[in-house]
């Protein structure tokens, strides 16, 4: 765990960040801390008997936190009974058992398996009539108010620094509110939603000022994807063009990351600009990539002056003059160039990245979706099957998720007109077709497909999977595993 302690004789990482930030080696681990400090405040308030009061998220960021209080309840039996809870959003319009709304969410991740009293959960009604909504909201922080305010607030961040729904251009004291999402938002959430059309334009989220009268808050991100807007966050301007850009002005809020969510912060990206550092092999080749980068100069071309200007001129100190670190980083970057990403027979070449030996190599490719493989690394996959390695497949999902209800329906009537048209009877695929059709007509937003619909959107992408197969010289392909997350490994090349 990496706490942003801040030197106070050299004030050096004050330079920077402007928010308590701490680091943990990955998600699963950070989780847990945050889940503690809940339970701690829980139980210290159920000492003092007095209610809780939590303010929580939804989204990907929240799910360990709230596994991991699932379990506390279960295996350690921490109590939810005096925890009152105010949700940051829920869309709108939104039915509250459809698969996207936040009223599901909390219950499947955390209210049905702990024992918080229902009366004491509160998330934004996605059902209001639109001119109800203004006089819901106000009651809405009444309510956050008469319980004397949120002990402790949980939030997530998004790609554009938006806390709850408030996007950028939110103001520091906005109300609770019904707002339009942004179109980064729009576009991160269209995944869930099958797409950007089906995709909410409006939610209602509790204001900026509510999270900022919060005791305490706790602002959740992983991931690289993250790692722009939290540097961005802790270490730049407070604006409203970055929401979380105000927790800057809250004394008690911290960051709590995983290691990619914390790359972009200057005390990890660039530590040399904070500290004195070791330099280590690895640091070296980083700081001079990114020297090169920042000045887009080609890295032989770096001067003495180069070093000494951008705060490495210990590194220039003890391993310079520059020519001789230019020189060293040039050729270790030449040396993970391969034309032969399984290792080249019989070649002397201790310096290339994959080994001559074995010759042929044993290569398991993860594809979450079909197209993910040929798309991210088609080139390398190729190569690997013609360079006589035993390459294999895995897809890693039924791939029914992220094929339009439009497609589902064109591959059933072509069904139907092939049949027709070479005189083959088939009744059940004619009924199939016109169950799928009456379905999807009728279908509400984001409710979950009726099984057929969901084969045949499986069909679809294992179609895809099959054309991939055919462009990396299918014959001599091992085996595509489908399906490997939800059934059984099926080893069917042949009948791809
Ligand atoms: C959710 C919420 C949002 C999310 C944010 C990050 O209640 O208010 O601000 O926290 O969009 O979402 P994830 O965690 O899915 O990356």
């Amino acid at each position: 765990m990496l706490k942003s302690g801040i030197d106070k004789a050299t004030g050096f990482e004050k330079r920077f960040e402007n928010i308590g930030t701490v680091v943990f080696e990955n998600s699963s681990t950070a989780s847990k801390a945050v889940a503690k400090e809940l339970a701690d405040l829980i139980r210290v308030k159920q000492a003092q008997k007095q209610p809780c009061i939590l303010g929580l998220a939804t989204g990907s960021s929240p799910k360990g936190l709230y596994a991991e209080l699932v379990r506390l309840h279960k295996e350690e039996g921490l109590s939810f009974k005096n925890v009152i809870s105010f949700n940051l959003d829920e869309y709108y319009p939104m039915e509250p058992d459809s698969v996207n709304s936040y009223v599901r969410f909390m219950k499947e991740q955390l209210f049905n398996h702990v024992d918080i009293l229902p009366e004491n959960y509160h998330i934004p009604d996605g059902l209001l009539s639109k001119k109800d909504i203004a006089d819901y909201c106000d009651a809405y922080e009444a309510k956050i108010e008469a319980m004397g305010g949120i002990d402790l607030q949980i939030l997530g961040i998004g790609g554009n620094g938006h806390i709850g729904f408030n996007e950028s251009g939110s103001l520091q004291n906005s109300k609770t509110r019904l707002v339009a999402l942004d179109h980064i938002t729009r576009v991160a959430a269209s995944k869930d939603f099958s797409g950007l059309e089906k995709t909410p334009r409006t939610a209602i989220t509790l204001g900026i000022r509510k999270i900022m009268e919060a005791k305490r808050v706790v602002l959740m991100a992983w991931g690289e994807g993250k790692s722009n807007i939290i540097r961005t966050s802790v270490e730049g301007q407070v604006t409203n063009q970055v929401p979380a850009s105000f927790l800057q002005e809250h004394d008690n809020a911290v960051f709590i990351l995983d290691k990619e969510a914390s790359s972009e912060l200057t005390r990890i990206n660039t530590p040399w600009l904070v500290e004195q550092i070791e330099w280590t092999d690895k640091m070296i080749r980083k700081a001079v990539l990114g020297l090169a980068q920042d000045l887009k100069k080609p890295i032989l071309m770096l001067t003495d002056a180069d070093y000494i200007e951008n705060g490495m001129s210990d590194l220039l100190a003890d391993s310079g003059p520059a020519y001789d670190i230019n020189i060293l980083i040039f050729n270790k970057l030449q040396n993970t160039i391969t034309g032969w990403p399984g290792g080249k027979p019989n070649a002397e070449d201790g310096k290339r990245p994959e080994r001559a030996v074995p010759v042929k190599k044993r290569v398991l490719i993860f594809s979450p979706h079909p197209d993910d493989d040929i798309i991210s690394m088609g080139g390398t996959f190729i190569r690997l099957q013609q360079q006589g390695h035993e390459v294999h497949v895995a897809y890693q999902t039924s791939g029914n998720i992220a094929v339009a209800d439009s497609e589902a329906l064109r591959f059933g009537s072509f069904v139907c007109d092939y049949n027709e048209k070479f005189g083959i009877k088939n009744i059940e695929a004619e009924n199939i077709h016109k169950k799928a059709i009456k379905f999807l007509e009728n279908k509400k937003d984001s409710e979950i497909d009726i099984a057929e619909v969901r084969y045949i959107k499986g069909l679809i992408r294992k179609g895809e999977a099959r054309s991939t197969s055919h462009f990396v010289d299918y014959q001599t392909l091992k085996s595509i595993l489908w399906n490997c997350r939800f059934t059984k490994q099926e080893p069917s090349r042949k009948n791809l």
